[in-house]
């Protein structure tokens, strides 16, 4: 076997040595760590100003989580650090997604999907949307991210994957919903995912656009895995 030390690599952004990455999964009723709110916090909640409490979210509980976790190696010490976070959920069935943002009494509103409540509408690639009966069960991406000196690096492709995977395993054949901040379009695009509806800003956060995609036949474990090496560009 590999001795451990000789898979580490040298990150020259973050000027540490580091263990290869490795994807993790859990939940409903996961046992998130320190580590995973301080990561979601660091990526999406601080760059806005918004307080620490905001890391966490009113049914974090009932969602699948994926992350990608790798260990900084200091010294003799290895801190866990988790580079890349995601969740999804189940919509419930009278609900068309509309939520509040965070466990915040003053949190924002995230708006529905119109295509769970009304038949006839389209994307915008032109694909009109099943009746809203068939597209449940229906679940929802929420709090993708992956920390600004590890992206690019297929980290959130492969989180995305076994939200994905693991959504077709818990609930079955489903249709993934998501509100993509507009500059993370091209990376769910990227993923097959479409675009629809106009644009629209949540308070605090700003200017959004729907997406989905159908969900179906969870992938072969190997296409889960989507890393390229740390230190590459
Ligand atoms: C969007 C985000 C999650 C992508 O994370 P990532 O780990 O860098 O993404 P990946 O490396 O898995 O990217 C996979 C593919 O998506 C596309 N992509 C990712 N980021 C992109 C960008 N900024 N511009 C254009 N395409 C992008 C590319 O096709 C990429 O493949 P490539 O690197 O071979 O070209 C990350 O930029 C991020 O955390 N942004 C800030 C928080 C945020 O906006 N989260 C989403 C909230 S809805």
């Amino acid at each position: 076997m590999i001795p451990s030390w000789v898979r580490m690599m040298w990150d020259r952004r973050s000027h540490q040595f580091m263990t290869p990455p490795r994807v993790h999964s859990s939940g409903p009723g996961a046992n998130l760590s320190a580590a995973y709110f301080d990561a979601r916090y660091q990526i999406l909640r601080e760059p806005l100003g918004f307080p620490p409490s905001a890391a966490k979210l009113p049914d974090d509980d009932d969602a699948i989580h994926a992350w990608i976790e790798m260990n900084q190696v200091e010294q003799a010490e290895r801190k866990v650090m988790v580079v890349a976070v995601g969740r999804i959920h189940l919509i419930p069935a009278d609900s068309t997604g509309a939520c509040a943002d965070t466990v915040d009494e003053k949190a924002a509103h995230c708006p529905d999907f119109p295509p769970l409540g009304t038949h006839g509408f389209s994307d915008g690639a032109g694909n009109d949307f099943p009746p809203p009966k068939s597209l449940r069960p229906a679940v929802q991406i929420r709090q993708m991210g992956t920390l600004e000196n590890h992206q690019r690096k297929g980290h959130a492709a492969t989180v995305l994957t076994n939200l994905e995977d693991g959504a077709v395993e818990q609930w079955g054949k489903c249709t993934g919903f998501l509100q993509a901040r507009v500059a993370a379009i091209p990376f769910y695009e990227s993923q097959n995912w479409t675009c629809f509806g106009d644009k629209y800003v949540v308070e605090g956060i700003g200017l959004h656009r729907s997406m989905w995609k159908p969900l179906n036949v969870p992938l072969s474990p190997d296409s889960s895995i989507q890393h390229r090496p740390e230190g590459d560009n």
